[in-house]
């Protein structure tokens, strides 16, 4: 047990923030877990969690506190037994990945004091560059997770597989963001990779999550990457294709498709050595096993064609736009990426338009 306690506070509670976040309140070993929430506020400071799992049956989680604003949980992690400014521990970061909408290293500024890690799980890539950019001091954890995960009812969590993931540090915005520059800073990394440690260790230990593992800077990235190779053949090609999951996309009476998804994935494992400076390292899943295991994913439908079909925000900066930027700075072209980038943009920019019209 630790002598003092350690604050996290989840901001984002979402399928994957509620999911990871209630593997990770273990007062008996001091570690407290409290939830930032928007639309869902209600219902989770009336009824803490519903969670429904695969993995680890149904329970509730009732978190150490529920804040209906990051301005409220910005005053102290125990506004009763500690009040004041009381810097978070952690401060992990559980949002759809959209900076084109907004700016949430901004939002999240109140809560960052002196000993504060922050945790961004969330997909694509050069998701941390913000973070670094505005908290240039602070350690940052990077995190990528395998998990199917959804919230079916506001407070109420149904995990449908998996729970894997990655944690690495990130140090350096300018080695993966394409524009050159600095070294990665060795203190911040080793900084960041110890509180990853302890991070992984409270979810295994405490959580009981089998599948955590700490990874390198470069390490993380290449996870990161190779997630990339998923999500950015399968997610906005479901929409691109008029609304297919992925079963039925390498299924394709044609063939067409299947050759596409492939060619994505190619794309970016080809351009590897050129972006990270190494290839994906052997052992991982290539595009055919991938578009081969995905045969067996029946009734699969991407986040990104349900957020369409929902009218929501798609996280196109983080899967596509990064991407293609980050590679263009290291002089490498992704046609295949930069055509979706290009198309799905537009179509998003066309809905938009049009909505605002109607209203
Ligand atoms: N779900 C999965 O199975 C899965 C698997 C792997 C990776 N991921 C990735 O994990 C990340 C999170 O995904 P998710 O599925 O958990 O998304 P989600 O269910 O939509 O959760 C996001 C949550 O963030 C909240 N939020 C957004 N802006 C906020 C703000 N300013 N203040 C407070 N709360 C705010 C949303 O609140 P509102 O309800 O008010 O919008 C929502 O509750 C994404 O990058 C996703 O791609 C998801």
């Amino acid at each position: 047990m630790r002598d003092s306690p350690v604050h996290i506070v989840f901001v984002g509670a979402g399928a994957v923030g509620c999911f990871y976040a209630s593997r990770l309140h273990h007062p008996t070993h001091n570690v407290y877990t409290s939830l930032i929430a928007r639309s869902n506020y209600s219902a989770l400071a009336a009824s803490g969690v519903t969670l429904q799992t695969h993995t680890f049956g149904d329970y509730t989680f009732t978190p150490h506190a529920v804040f209906p604003s990051v301005a409220a949980a910005a005053v102290s992690p125990n506004p009763i037994s500690a009040p004041g400014p009381c810097p978070w521990d952690y401060v992990i970061v559980t949002t759809k990945a959209l900076p084109d909408l907004t700016d949430d290293a901004a939002l999240i500024a109140p809560l960052i004091g002196p000993r504060t890690t922050i945790v961004l799980i969330q997909n694509g890539v050069g998701v941390e560059a913000p973070y670094r950019a505005r908290f240039p001091h602070t350690p940052i954890i990077s995190a990528v997770t395998v998990v199917s995960a959804e919230q079916t009812s506001p407070g109420t969590i149904r995990q449908n597989r998996w729970t894997r993931i990655h944690l690495g540090p990130y140090s350096n915005s300018a080695s993966f963001s394409g524009s050159g520059g600095a070294d990665g800073d060795a203190e911040l990394e080793t900084r960041g990779r110890d509180a990853a440690e302890r991070l992984g260790d409270y979810w295994a230990r405490l959580g009981g999550i089998r599948d955590v593992e700490v990874s390198d800077e470069i390490g993380l990235q290449i996870v990161r990457w190779h997630k990339l190779c998923i999500n950015a053949a399968f997610n906005p090609s479901a929409v691109l294709a008029g609304g297919r999951g992925n079963a039925e996309m390498v299924s394709d009476d044609k063939g067409e498709l299947r050759v596409h998804l492939a060619g994505v994935m190619r794309e970016i494992w080809d351009a590897m050595p050129r972006i990270l400076g190494r290839p994906f390292p052997e052992g991982l899943a290539g595009p055919d096993k991938i578009i081969k295991s995905t045969e067996r994913n029946v009734g699969s439908r991407p986040s990104m064609l349900l957020d369409w079909e929902a009218g929501r925000h798609l996280e196109l900066e983080v899967i596509l736009g990064n991407p293609v930027r980050i590679a263009r700075g290291r002089g490498v072209e992704l046609p295949r990426m930069q055509a979706m980038y290009a198309l799905l943009g537009s179509a998003v920019g066309v809905r938009e338009r049009e909505r605002k019209a109607k209203l």
